[in-house]
């Protein structure tokens, strides 16, 4: 990352596109991105994160592009006897930059409670991936409450790192549950009351120091600007299928800058 960034865009496939398609999507991506001024000046740093197995692939279509690459998730141990898991030592190794940890699927549909998040957050911090955290608050409350729901969440999954010396600069991807896979985002004030309770925490904590706040939840273009100046960029799912559209949330952002 370079001291340009301005935003933070990311782009989170879960598993909607099959391999294939997964290629192409990050062909178009890296055409886009290497000819978009703002990423290409560094003001928006601009991250993927493919299925496991598309990993490798779109690493290579994304090479020399500036375009991050980075998994869905990880395991909280790095070596062992544990069938089916993927190593964060490994991730690294395949070119990953980051790492998502905590994404509300995996809370409700994989049983991920708050421990195996702190655990994963440190597994990606012991690797030197950028952990992407998700928190946020299961159904719309007062933004107040949801904020404080929010930092709790953030709290407790960084504690384990804190205690070890290990937390850093990482990523933080508010997505209210109830905005996932909605027909439209969290309202933009909304958004922004939440996010300021996660800044005002981040600023009064020396170990979080330059750590960013994304949105996501239902994001699309025409989201950026209405919630710029508090929200350092979006984490994007359904809408940057169509990779005109995350051009779109570029153009929004080099508005911006
Ligand atoms: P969505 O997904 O944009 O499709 O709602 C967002 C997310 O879960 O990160």
């Amino acid at each position: 990352m370079t001291d340009n960034v301005r935003f933070v865009i990311g782009a989170g496939l879960k598993m909607y596109l099959a391999q294939r398609e997964t290629i192409r999507w990050a062909e178009r991506v890296a055409h886009i991105a290497g000819q978009h001024p703002a990423v290409s000046a560094g003001f928006v740093d601009l991250f993927v994160l493919p299925s496991f197995p598309a990993l490798a692939p779109v690493a290579e279509v994304l090479a020399g592009t500036g375009v991050r690459v980075g998994a869905q998730d990880l395991f909280w141990e790095d070596r062992g006897a544990f069938t089916g898991e993927v190593s964060g030592a490994d991730l690294a190794e395949l070119g990953c930059s980051l790492v998502e940890v905590g994404h509300a699927e995996r809370r409700r549909v994989l049983g991920e409670t708050e421990e195996i998040v702190a655990a994963k957050t440190l597994a990606a911090f012991r690797n030197d991936l950028t952990p992407i955290l998700c928190v946020g608050e299961t159904q719309q409350l007062a933004p107040a409450a949801a904020g404080e729901e929010c930092v709790r969440q953030l709290a407790s999954a960084t504690l384990p790192s804190r205690q070890q010396g290990l937390l850093t600069t990482m990523l933080i991807a508010y997505e209210p549950q109830w905005a996932i896979g909605a027909v439209e985002p969290a309202h933009p004030e909304y958004i922004v009351a939440v996010v300021r309770h996660l800044n005002d925490f981040i600023d009064g904590d020396s170990a979080l120091a330059g750590s960013t706040v994304l949105y996501g939840g239902s994001a699309g273009p025409g989201l950026l600007p209405q919630v710029d100046g508090v929200v350092g960029g979006l984490f994007l799912g359904r809408s940057c299928h169509e990779p005109t559209a995350l051009e779109s949330v570029l153009d929004e952002a080099w508005q911006l800058v």
